[in-house]
């Protein structure tokens, strides 16, 4: 088992390691002291493993009150999460109770957001059961659900209790699915992780605990430096801002992971173009893409990629805060006007 501590506003550890998932209860009971748990999963999720989160929970004495949605982002929206705040609501839960967020990242996002909205604020869990949400979405405070005009557009920074992360859950993992987790461990290492990315190029299995500890102790160190998202902890969007656009223009069929993928090639050749990177990092950034089954280039235009890339909430003003890999292992945040945006895109798809 490892433990990160997470030194947000609100301090919190992330415990990695099997068998978790069925001491969700015992560790509930540390944190909240009403006698209700309101387990929020989706309709992949909750049939393989709602049942031991129930168990495990009822073990430890609490009422537990289940909320299941149709599985996949487009329940990510503002139905859902009214429905769910009506289900809190019809069955009394208190501001002593709390919320365990079972699933992905749509189930953290959206159980993040109505933990933070219900009552004015009530407890929460995370329990990630993809490699995605167990590096990233579960880890930092940031809950959203998305609008009609775009992802993510209404949500609040509000940090879980604790974040339980049973790697034995990723078993059931579809391969396309872990493939898009890799993506987010590939960025962390290219971010700021040398050692990580000689992990992921030795051959062998991956020590899937150790890599999923590794990004979280790197997204922890981030967000304590950075809670709010003004600054340093702008570094893990690497290739997400290009990738965004990738998504965008697929209509949302590219997956987010697939999407980073290709969005850190272009980044990266575009920094090779501009000076700003050595040339060597591409090649080896693509072997590593390759070996695990991620994409490296798109079909899309520039304009039409610069077209939904500008239409990111990552822009601020004039300019947008670019993340370029300046060596193999670490990136910086480079600032760029708006306007300059077309040519790096350009030049991120010259083969
Ligand atoms: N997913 C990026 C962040 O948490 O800031």
């Amino acid at each position: 088992m490892t433990t990160v501590d997470i030194r947000a506003s609100q301090p919190y550890q992330v415990h990695i390691g099997p068998g978790l998932l069925d001491q969700v209860g015992e560790r509930a009971r540390a944190l909240w002291t009403g006698p209700t748990a309101a387990v929020v999963s989706d309709s992949n999720v909750a049939p393989l493993y709602l049942s031991r989160c129930t168990a495990s929970l009822e073990a430890a004495g609490f009422r537990v009150v289940p909320f299941v949605f149709p599985a996949g982002e487009a329940s990510k929206n503002g139905q859902t999460y009214l429905a769910l705040l009506e289900c809190l609501a019809e069955h009394h839960i208190t501001r002593a109770d709390g919320l365990v967020a079972l699933g992905g990242g749509v189930v953290g996002d959206l159980t993040g957001f109505a933990a933070a909205t219900f009552l004015r604020g009530v407890a929460f869990l995370q329990l990630p059961t993809t490699l995605l949400a167990a590096v990233d979405a579960s880890v930092g405070g940031k809950t959203a659900i998305d609008l009609h005009h775009g992802k993510n557009l209404a949500g609040a920074f509000y940090q879980p209790k604790a974040v339980l992360c049973d790697p034995s859950v990723l078993d059931t993992l579809p391969p396309a699915d872990f493939a898009d987790g890799c993506a987010e461990v590939i960025k962390y290492g290219m971010i700021g992780d040398p050692a990580l990315l000689d992990i992921l190029e030795a051959p062998g299995p991956l020590d899937v605990e150790t890599v999923i500890a590794r990004c979280v102790e790197q997204k922890g160190r981030l967000v304590e430096a950075d809670e709010f998202d003004t600054g340093a902890r702008q570094l893990l969007n690497l290739g997400h801002t290009i990738g965004h656009g990738v998504e965008a223009c697929s209509g949302y069929a590219i997956s987010h992971g697939k999407a980073v993928a290709i969005g850190m090639v272009l980044i990266t050749r575009a920094a090779v173009h501009f000076g700003l990177c050595p040339a060597a990092v591409l090649p080896r950034l693509q072997a590593l893409l390759e070996a695990y089954r991620l994409p490296q280039s798109t079909e899309y235009s520039a304009q039409a990629l610069y077209t939904k890339t500008l239409s990111d909430k990552k822009r601020s003003g004039d300019a947008l805060s670019l993340v370029v890999p300046t060596t193999w292992g670490e990136s910086r945040l480079h600032s760029v006007p708006v306007a300059s945006l077309l040519s790096w895109i350009e030049k991120g798809l010259q083969a």
